[in-house]
């Protein structure tokens, strides 16, 4: 994951949010096996996930951030209904080509997370994997995320503490949920399964249905 490079928590941040960094990262992203999800093993993971966390099938699913469309794929394949939303139209390209590939229909398109383009209400799920960390301002981005949630709906946060310096902990994300929600589950992802190679740092998804 992305080193938490000289710029000052400010400057980084500010980097991490623009278009123009993912754009750069966008031809090789996939080739992280979390990312590109090629290794049949940490597909299979990561499918497996996606059952226990998300609700029977056909669900309204948000995927916010959605970069390459890896999940967006695995949850369209699993019959759920997707929307994604990225901010880098790179990713979003690859994304959409991957989606004609696989044959299975997901709305992919370019947009803020920060503002997503939908009506309040219109989701069952919004999902979100390694992106509320990259967010300059987390706790607004949660406000109108959880906004999009029709009642009943679920919000599904995976995140990490890398061993770079970057990104959020468990304790910090189940905190800034607590602000929104009543109830909030946290579950580490140490399985190297995720993640193709065995890890050393802080990776776990969230999830809270109210
Ligand atoms: C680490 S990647 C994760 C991509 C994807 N969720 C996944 O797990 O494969 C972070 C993604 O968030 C997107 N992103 C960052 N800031 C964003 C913002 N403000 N609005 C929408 N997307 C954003 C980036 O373009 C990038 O595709």
């Amino acid at each position: 994951m992305f080193a938490s490079c000289g710029r000052g928590r400010r400057g980084y941040h500010e980097a991490v949010a623009s278009a123009e960094f993912w754009d750069a990262q966008a031809a090789e992203f996939d080739e992280q096996p979390d990312h590109g999800l090629r290794d049949p093993m940490v597909r299979a993971a990561w499918a497996g996930l996606l059952v226990q966390v998300l609700p029977p099938s056909p669900a309204r699913v948000a995927d916010l951030g959605c970069g390459t469309g890896s999940l967006s794929i695995l949850m369209a394949e699993a019959g759920h209904r997707v929307s994604g939303l990225d901010i880098s139209p790179a990713m979003v390209a690859l994304a959409q080509a991957k989606v004609a590939g696989a044959g299975y229909p997901a709305d992919l398109s370019v947009g803020g997370a920060a503002l997503p383009p939908w009506e309040p209400g219109s989701f069952d799920v919004v999902l979100a994997r390694h992106v509320l960390w990259a967010m300059e301002d987390p706790d607004g981005a949660l406000t109108r995320w959880l906004q999009l949630l029709a009642p009943g709906g679920r919000l599904v946060l995976v995140e990490g503490r890398w061993w770079t310096g970057a990104g959020m902990t468990a304790g910090e994300v189940a905190k800034l949920v607590l602000r929104h929600r009543s109830e909030v589950q946290v579950t580490a992802l140490d399985d190297s399964a995720y993640w193709g190679n065995p890890i050393r740092d802080e990776r776990f998804v969230v999830v809270s249905h109210r």
